[in-house]
């Protein structure tokens, strides 16, 4: 058994998985943080990998970048490999002031103009929702590792490169702290499905100022998101 886009068998994919946009870092995450890694994926090399977290099952898969792509393969996974969780850790950009670089953030509503749930099944809602006993986990995980995580509204954008900022007024004024590019279709599709979905982004641009970032910062925070991820992902 297999789909067009992940050469899985069933039962290669844990209950949970952990999806970057970036299957490189998928690749990276099972090799440093996961015990025992199998790669089950390299179909587009969009590498999707099935190992150990403190003895329990996990597995990790690039998502790559934007709602049709994620929504490929979080479908699949959700409908054809009988998985039950998908977290996504990603990037996104602040719109505020308040969200500095580096931040780890919840998404707690992911707001889009996207057409996806429309043209998915009819769901003309243009604001989507993770799943919030997970969205609960999650914080009780961060709060034991002593690290902040901030609940934000997510913009989830169709579009990276604007002609003007119109989008981003209007992301703003439906209440959104920061833009990406990918949790408005995961949530539909849990939902569809009747699955879970949470997503957890570290800041990695600002549209508020300018900062000069150093590559140990940009692994800190990214550790820290991991750690987070990864104990929310076997409780
Ligand atoms: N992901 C990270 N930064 C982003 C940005 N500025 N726009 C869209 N997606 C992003």
């Amino acid at each position: 058994m297999s789909t067009p886009h992940n050469q899985a068998q069933k039962g290669e994919v844990a209950k949970v998985v952990l999806m970057p946009g970036d299957p490189l870092r998928a690749k990276y995450i099972a090799e440093n943080f996961l015990e025992n890694p199998v790669c089950f994926n390299t179909i587009r090399n969009m590498f999707g990998y099935t190992g150990y977290y403190k003895g329990k099952k996990v597995s990790v898969m690039g998502s790559g970048m934007g709602m049709p792509s994620i929504g490929i393969y979080s479908y699949e996974l959700y409908s054809q490999y009988d998985v039950d969780t998908i977290i996504r850790i990603g990037s996104a950009g602040g719109y505020t002031p308040d969200l500095k670089l580096f931040d780890v953030t919840l998404i707690e509503s992911a707001y889009s103009r996207s057409s996806f749930a429309q043209v998915q099944s009819n769901d003309p809602d243009d604001i989507q929702y993770p799943d919030e006993e997970l969205c609960q986990t999650i914080k009780d995980c961060a709060s034991n590792l002593n690290l902040s995580i901030k609940p934000i509204r997510i913009h989830s954008s169709d579009v990276f490169y604007c002609q003007d900022d119109s989008c981003t007024k209007d992301a703003m004024d439906h209440g959104c702290q920061a833009v990406e590019m990918e949790s408005f279709a995961l949530f539909h599709n849990a939902k569809v499905l009747h699955k879970k979905a949470a997503a957890i982004c570290t800041i990695s641009d600002s549209f508020a100022f300018e900062e000069i970032t150093t590559p140990q910062q940009r692994e800190q925070c990214f550790n820290d998101m991991m750690k987070i991820a990864l104990e929310a992902s076997i409780r």
